[in-house]
């Protein structure tokens, strides 16, 4: 083993042309072996990609012995002349070349790694997310992670170049209502209190417009304590940012032209200006949902009017005020009983009563409903929904949302099921006039649509005590391919207005003051007008890297149950660091720690 102090020269990726016949020094991982008797071939990987090692007779006999004893994933170093090899592999970036190797340096032995290191390996996803360190070392993993890392270098630049500045903002924080659970956090020296950890730095970006910073931006991480799914992670990354002295359209250009200016650089795509823009209720009423996926049709017809005087009851008692009948066309395809009975399972997990259907077919009208109506009103639905030989409607009438959400997903089922769905097509689009309030019915109250600081529109203002239902917000979502990536609004800056809002939520005027009075105090001090917005981060680079799921593109993600598989957290702690905190553990977690 050489003992004198080596310093790699380059990458293993690094090298080119001009490097032939110099002497190189690499460091790296022996991704494969072949071991021709005499001759030694070593793949050598370093986060840069992979290099051909040759150990042959030049090398000297103890070297190529040496080699023989190298095992995957052991890390080594070596010396040697770059040289083009006899035959070229051509799928391979630096297939041309390869370093014959004089001398060699083992920094560290391996255990046989539990699955290969390769992309096309199929082993379980908790097995990868153990060994994640392993799993980064996977071409696929160490590209994502680079692409974040030039998505997150790009962003920065980007905001900077806009006037923005990042303003940290501290993880120790009091509570923000965002809708989801808190992350709690002891406090030792003020027992009995918690800090929490931030579900978004909302209320303090706000303060930092009443500093006067203007324009704010952070990559921020956030902590929910809500159901993981596919896009969902506990603790994410939002592109946060506020702006003062805008209204929405401000807003609106500066995340179009950085959209559009990100897509460019990082995926060379033109995403065209303006984005589109939808209301909310427009969405419901045509998509079922506030995340419409425009890069296919298929929009929800709906056909109340025309089934309201019919005798069947499943269609006619859902026309009544609060309800609705929608239909949606398709074509192309055959459905099998079976088949159909799988959409129907589909509108059922979204609280539907059932499918109804037509087709067209040579002949006739054929639906699951020809008995309980008249062929004139199966006749005037086919008309409206103009139907062409071999099409099926597909039909739904239910309370309203039910009805709408429940033909949404069957909408984005079919899609699926028929291949709608175009490759490399970006549909942004903006979601916009959401509601102020939803009434939560376990609460038996008006809860924020979006977040207790977000100002209704103008002229929807008297609405807020007399029609609290028909109130819209100055609210909007960014949606790309059917993914909320963003939120924001224009904020209340009026202290007046906004304890106005408290009050309509039902805080009482203690709650008020003990939840935001910090906020409703730095508002007596001079508030600009304001609004923001916050991406995310996790998600955007989910879709921009075609990634399945959240996970891939977050080097240390949390499982299902929001714990980390490799580290496993979250653990328990020796009993006295619980009892420093002034808590105690109930028996039954106490029974759970064992
Ligand atoms: P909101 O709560 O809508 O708004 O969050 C903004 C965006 O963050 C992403 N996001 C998530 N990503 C991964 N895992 C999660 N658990 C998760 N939750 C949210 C979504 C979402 O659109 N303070 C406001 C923004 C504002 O008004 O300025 C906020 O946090 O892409």
């Amino acid at each position: 083993m050489a003992d004198r102090k080596w310093r790699r020269t380059q990458r293993v990726a690094e090298v080119s042309e001009q490097d032939l016949g110099k002497e190189l020094c690499l460091m790296g991982w022996c991704a494969r072996q072949r071991d021709l008797g005499n001759i030694v071939f070593i793949v050598l990987r370093d986060r840069s990609g992979e290099l051909q090692l040759v150990f042959d007779e030049e090398a000297g006999d103890g070297l190529v012995e040496q080699a023989k004893a190298l095992r995957s994933e052991y890390v080594i170093g070596v010396k040697g002349v770059l040289r083009e090899r006899e035959s070229a592999n051509p799928d391979m970036p630096t297939g041309k070349w390869e370093l014959a190797v004089k001398d060699l340096i083992v920094y560290s032995k391996a255990e046989t790694p539990p699955f290969y290191i390769e992309d096309t390996d199929n082993s379980r996803e908790s097995l990868h997310l153990e060994y994640r360190y392993l799993d980064l070392r996977r071409p696929k993993m160490r590209d994502k992670m680079i692409f974040r890392h030039k998505f997150n270098k790009f962003t920065r630049d980007w905001f900077d170049a806009e006037g923005f500045l990042e303003i940290e903002t501290p993880y120790l924080v009091k509570s923000t209502p965002e809708g989801a659970r808190d992350y709690l956090v002891p406090s030792r020296v003020h027992q009995g209190k918690f800090f929490a950890l931030p579900q978004s730095p909302q209320i303090l970006k706000q303060i930092l417009m009443v500093s006067g910073f203007d324009r704010y931006m952070q990559l921020a991480r956030c902590f929910r304590d809500e159901d993981l799914r596919a896009d969902r992670q506990p603790e994410f990354t939002q592109i946060d940012a506020e702006m003062s002295f805008v209204d929405q359209e401000d807003v609106f250009d500066v995340v179009e032209r950085y959209f559009h200016d990100l897509f460019k650089e990082l995926l060379d795509y033109d995403i065209q200006l303006p984005v589109q823009r939808m209301t909310y209720a427009d969405a419901m009423r045509d998509y079922g949902t506030d995340k419409p996926d425009l890069r296919f049709d298929l929009k929800l017809v709906d056909i109340t009017e025309l089934v309201q005087d019919t005798d069947f009851r499943v269609l006619s008692a859902n026309t009544k005020p609060g309800h609705r009948v929608v239909a949606i066309k398709v074509s192309g395809a055959e459905f099998s009983r079976r088949e159909i009975d799988k959409l129907t399972e589909v509108v059922r997990t979204y609280g539907a009563k059932g499918l109804l259907w037509i087709q067209k077919t040579a002949a006739e009208l054929r639906s699951s409903f020809s008995k309980q109506v008249t062929p004139e009103l199966l006749g005037s639905i086919a008309e409206k929904m103009l139907v062409q030989e071999g099409d099926y409607i597909f039909i739904v009438g239910d309370e309203d949302l039910v009805a709408s959400r429940a033909l949404g997903q069957l909408r984005l089922e079919l899609a699926k099921q028929l291949e709608l769905i175009p490759e490399n097509t970006w549909a942004p689009l903006w979601v916009i006039d959401f509601p102020m309030f939803e009434y939560d019915d376990e609460l038996e109250a008006y809860v924020p649509a979006h977040h207790p600081f977000t100002s209704p529109l103008p002229e929807d203002r008297d609405k807020l005590r007399t029609e609290p239902e028909n109130c819209r917000a100055q609210s909007y979502d960014f949606v790309l391919n059917g993914n909320e990536l963003l939120s924001g609004s224009i904020r209340i800056h009026d202290a007046d207005l906004q304890h106005e809002i408290f009050d309509l939520l039902g805080m009482s005027e203690e709650e008020i003051q003990k939840r935001f009075g910090f906020l409703i105090k730095a508002f007596r001090y001079g508030v600009p007008p304001h609004g923001g917005f916050a991406i995310g981060l996790d998600r955007l680079v989910m879709l921009m890297t075609n990634s399945d799921s959240i996970r891939d593109i977050i080097a240390f993600p949390k499982v299902q149950n929001s714990a980390c598989l490799m580290s496993e957290a979250p653990s328990s702690v020796p009993e006295a660091d619980i009892e420093a905190l002034g808590l105690e553990l109930k028996e039954a977690a106490k029974e759970d720690k064992k």
